[in-house]
């Protein structure tokens, strides 16, 4: 058989032999190396030179010596000020009323697109008031926690965060920031009319900020309690296949049958609820056989939870693969940490236009019938547009609504076997969105034949008739 389904959990994920980033920094290094040919007429040049070394003593050497001791004072100066005076976080939590804008029902919705780009705006009119003002030390970033309706307009509620000096106190700065604030507010043109006399500000511990960004979903945490920016896992991409750091992808579980192992991924939406893809459940379908795993390893497991109830779409059709998604109940919660965290389900309304960047992770091989890695994988593909898809070159008219087309045209990067029932997961303002579900595909990162992947906005409202989500 052609494509991938649940029995062949065995075939896929192929990389065709391309140059790695060393082979490619040897073949840099190595230019250099030409043979070096002289001129007889460069000889004298090599006189010019001694005769210029003497130049240097003594005096020039004084004086070199002491621009060298200087250089290193003033370098020391500035390390022990940067690092040994050692910068800590300090939090805010602000609220403020907007006056120019008028609420929309949808801002109550934090998945919604009217809330996603508010709350964009929001912020990077936070970082333009706070980025290149010299009088705040280290602004890091904000985020809007509510927009909430107000006679005057909205009433938004946000966190900032900064870095300054151990040594300043909260007030201090608190002192500064606003100074800062209405400053902006005066002589920069910004887009929203904040109300200065409704502006608050509290400073907050990083265990009250955790909290309010933790209640929240798909949002990655460094273990310093800083939000994880989306630029440290595109960094980090090699061929596709580079292993995800502790707590990059917080919500990958791993799926495992009682004494066979790691079957498919799945993707944390609650701290119960798991999404998966219903073909993981083709072989078994008995709760007790199964146990979840969390953490960046499957051994050993940070977290391992049993399974209490499994759910698979009603109108799931192993043939066509229409449908393939599940839930799974875990018997009992997991707490969500900086390395366990649930991704945001989408909006049913949220739409990727092609050639958007996404990520896929999981436990599966990186070679066509290769083996479950022990370490969790991360690869950037790109959505593909169904109508391509569809092409009589790529999928032939198989790719239905409920299905999603992602990787490349030329192959080689891809999910493949048991990476099944995974996250592709999208970044909106550094909060991850659970796009697709790794379904299936003709082999692995072939051209031509990109990862099919279940839509998740198409199956929002069964998830929530299930799960109450
Ligand atoms: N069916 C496969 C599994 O059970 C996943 C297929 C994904 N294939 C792909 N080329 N993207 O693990």
């Amino acid at each position: 058989m052609m494509y991938a389904t649940a029995d062949n959990l065995t075939n896929e994920r192929a990389l065709p032999k391309t140059l790695h980033c060393h082979q490619l920094n040897e073949v840099r290094l190595l230019q250099p190396l030409r043979p070096v040919e002289f001129a007889e007429d460069e000889y004298p040049r090599i006189e010019y030179h001694r005769r210029q070394q003497q130049f240097w003593d003594p005096i020039r050497l004084a004086l070199f010596t002491l621009a060298i001791v200087a250089i290193t004072g003033i370098t020391i100066g500035i390390v022990t000020h940067f690092v040994v005076e050692d910068d800590k976080s300090f939090y805010y939590l602000a609220s403020f009323q907007v006056t120019n804008i008028k609420y929309k029902e949808n801002y109550g919705i934090r998945s919604s697109r009217e809330f996603i780009e508010r709350s964009h705006q929001i912020e990077r009119m936070m970082s333009r008031i706070f980025r290149r003002s010299s009088g705040v030390g280290r602004f890091i970033k904000s985020h809007v926690i509510k927009i909430s309706p107000d006679e005057q307009g909205i009433n938004i509620l946000i966190v900032l965060m900064f870095r300054y000096p151990s040594t300043d106190s909260a007030e201090r700065i608190k002192k500064k920031i606003e100074r800062t604030l209405y400053q902006s507010l005066k002589i920069k043109q910004l887009p929203l009319t904040i109300n200065i006399p409704s502006f608050s500000l509290t400073p907050i511990d990083s265990k009250k900020m955790r909290n309010l960004l933790n209640s929240r979903c798909g949002i990655r945490m460094s273990s310093s309690n800083i939000p994880l920016p989306a630029s440290s896992s595109t960094e980090r991409i090699v061929q596709g296949r580079e292993t995800a750091m502790e707590g990059e992808w917080p919500w990958q579980a791993s799926l495992q049958l009682i004494g066979a192992g790691h079957q498919c991924g799945a993707t944390l939406i609650s701290n119960t609820w798991l999404l998966t893809a219903a073909h993981c459940f083709w072989k078994n379908r008995d709760p007790s056989k199964w146990i979840a795993t969390f953490g960046t390893t499957i051994t050993p497991p940070l977290i391992k939870r049993s399974v209490g109830k499994i759910i698979i779409h009603e109108e799931y059709h192993r043939d066509s693969n229409e449908n393939d998604i599940a839930l799974a109940q875990l018997t009992t919660r997991v707490e969500f940490s900086n390395v366990v965290q649930r991704v945001c389900l989408p909006d049913s309304s949220m739409k990727l236009p092609p050639k958007t960047s996404v990520f896929v992770t999981g436990f599966g091989s990186i070679v066509d019938d290769g083996p479950t890695q022990n370490k969790l994988r991360q690869a950037r593909v790109e959505t593909i547009g169904s109508d391509v898809c569809n092409r009589k070159d790529v999928y032939d008219g198989l790719i239905t609504p409920g299905m999603l087309c992602a990787g490349f045209m030329e192959g080689k990067i891809d999910a493949c076997k048991g990476d099944s029932g995974g996250p592709l997961v999208y970044d909106n303002r550094d909060i991850w969105y659970i796009v697709g579900i790794v379904s299936w595909g003709q082999s692995c990162a072939l051209p031509n034949k990109p990862g099919v992947y279940t839509r998740v906005t198409k199956y929002r409202d069964w998830i929530t008739s299930k799960t109450g989500l």
